[in-house]
């Protein structure tokens, strides 16, 4: 099956990539840790918010590109691997399929069950309108949590748990899921303490002038700022 298709039946499919191809992101979170950006590079930082009282002990976070000269990073390494190929998979013109927003998440040590949702909830978007695309950054354990679906309908609550699939993030292999449609969480799990687990995620929205509104919202809610002009490379 084309991975258009499977990703249009199932709202998941996965797509192989060089590593290597992550090089300047792995530099970008390096700089951000050393202090070290480029004044016109703005990351922005969030923590998760607590859901519960087994969350207290996570230690996770959001750093988000905040600028275009930020966006622009991980635009271009998108572009620049079979990662692109997300954009003519997503939605009917790689034109105006962009990378709305775009972060790092860092996990320490172990996550709890977490919770189900859909990242770009809005009742003006619809399937195949937005996307995200998850790959690990760095070597990964293999204790580390997956990423689980649910094939259940977002108002079937019920069936989530007994209808969700696990899907092990490999080196070099970008999970890329709808962005509205696609119920998921992170799959718990333990490691040790300083383990850190560390993906990268890239959004996609459909930029027709019509949907800007509407994924502006989405940005507002989530805290991110939403970026809508072209890609550099198209
Ligand atoms: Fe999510």
């Amino acid at each position: 099956m084309s991975k258009k298709k499977e990703f249009l039946n199932s709202g998941v499919t996965k797509l192989a990539f060089s590593f290597d191809a992550l090089d300047p992101i792995r530099q970008l979170y390096y700089d951000i840790l050393d202090n070290n950006l480029h004044p016109s590079v703005d990351i922005g930082i969030k923590a998760h918010e607590d859901y519960s009282d087994e969350f207290k002990s996570v230690s996770m976070r959001w750093y988000f590109a905040k600028s275009p000269d930020a966006i622009k990073i991980f635009r271009d390494v998108l572009d620049g691997c079979e990662l692109a190929l997300s954009r003519d998979i997503i939605g009917k013109s790689r034109n105006t399929m962009r990378v709305v927003q775009a972060n790092i998440i860092e996990t320490i040590g172990s996550y709890p069950t977490g919770r189900w949702h859909s990242d770009f909830h809005h009742t003006k978007l619809g399937t195949n309108e937005s996307g995200t695309l998850l790959t690990p950054l760095f070597p990964f354990q293999p204790y580390f949590g997956g990423l689980e679906t649910t094939s259940a309908h977002r108002d079937e609550y019920d069936a989530y748990d007994e209808l969700a699939t696990v899907h092990k993030y490999q080196e070099g292999q970008g999970i890329l899921f709808d962005g509205t449609s696609t119920i998921h969480r992170t799959q718990s799990y333990k490691a040790y303490p300083g383990d850190k687990r560390i993906l990268v995620c890239w959004q996609f929205g459909c930029t027709r002038d019509e949907l800007q509104p509407v994924l502006t919202e989405v940005g507002e809610n989530n805290g991110d700022p939403m970026f809508f002009h072209e890609h550099d490379y198209a």
